[in-house]
């Protein structure tokens, strides 16, 4: 398989947040598929104002951002294909998140998209349907596979290691396949529309 960028998105900037664990874990699934080089970007370490740009993003794609934004951008920009890890929070997903996406514009374009999602009862779900609208809206494919971890006190151990670790493993690398095969087709097809 060719070596396609890959940035796992830790969505969560919580203080005490079980985001950066499961990011860990499938930082780790996404090492062993062997497709893709993983970049896992923190959030957490971006500067994200909710106060964005005058002129949106259709009209000026790319606004002078906060020096604290630079490698956040230029990082989003070389990826391939994302894998956004999401817990819901009011039933759907973090501001900063949010803020994260509506700064960017081109960065997603013609990529493509999968999701880790954790929670309470609804293990992320309810943020990854909504994630699912916005990207719409930023001509990016999210793909149909996910990995969801509903109740994750209850899969994950004090160590952050998972109790039954087979079937979300097995999961992670169906949804890394089907990642791969549209991050190979939309970078071709990317280059082919630069080309010509
Ligand atoms: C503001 C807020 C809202 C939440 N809303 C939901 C929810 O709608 N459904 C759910 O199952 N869990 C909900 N939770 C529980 C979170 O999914 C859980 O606390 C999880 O650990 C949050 O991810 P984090 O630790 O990475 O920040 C909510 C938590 C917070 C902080």
């Amino acid at each position: 398989m060719s070596s396609l960028k890959l940035a796992v998105i830790i969505g969560s900037v919580r203080e005490g947040r079980f985001g950066s664990t499961v990011a860990a874990w499938f930082a780790e699934q996404a090492a062993r598929h062997g497709g893709f080089e993983v970049d896992v970007i923190d959030l957490a370490d971006a500067d994200l104002p909710l106060a964005l740009p005058a002129i949106p993003p259709a009209m000026e794609p790319n606004p002078p951002r906060p020096e604290g934004m630079v490698d956040l951008s230029a990082r989003l920009a070389a990826a391939d294909a994302f894998v956004i890890v999401t817990p819901d929070y009011n039933r759907s997903y973090p501001a900063a998140l949010k803020a994260a996406i509506d700064w960017h514009f081109t960065q997603w374009d013609a990529k493509t998209i999968g999701f880790v999602g954790y929670s309470g009862a609804s293990g992320g779900l309810l943020a990854i349907e909504h994630l699912r609208q916005v990207f719409n809206e930023l001509n990016a494919h999210t793909v149909r596979e996910y990995v969801s971890f509903p109740r994750y006190y209850l899969l994950f151990d004090e160590e952050g290691r998972l109790r039954e670790p087979n079937e979300p493993a097995a999961a992670a690398q169906t949804m890394l396949d089907r990642l791969h095969w549209w991050a190979s087709a939309l970078a071709a097809a990317r280059s082919a529309s630069v080309a010509a």
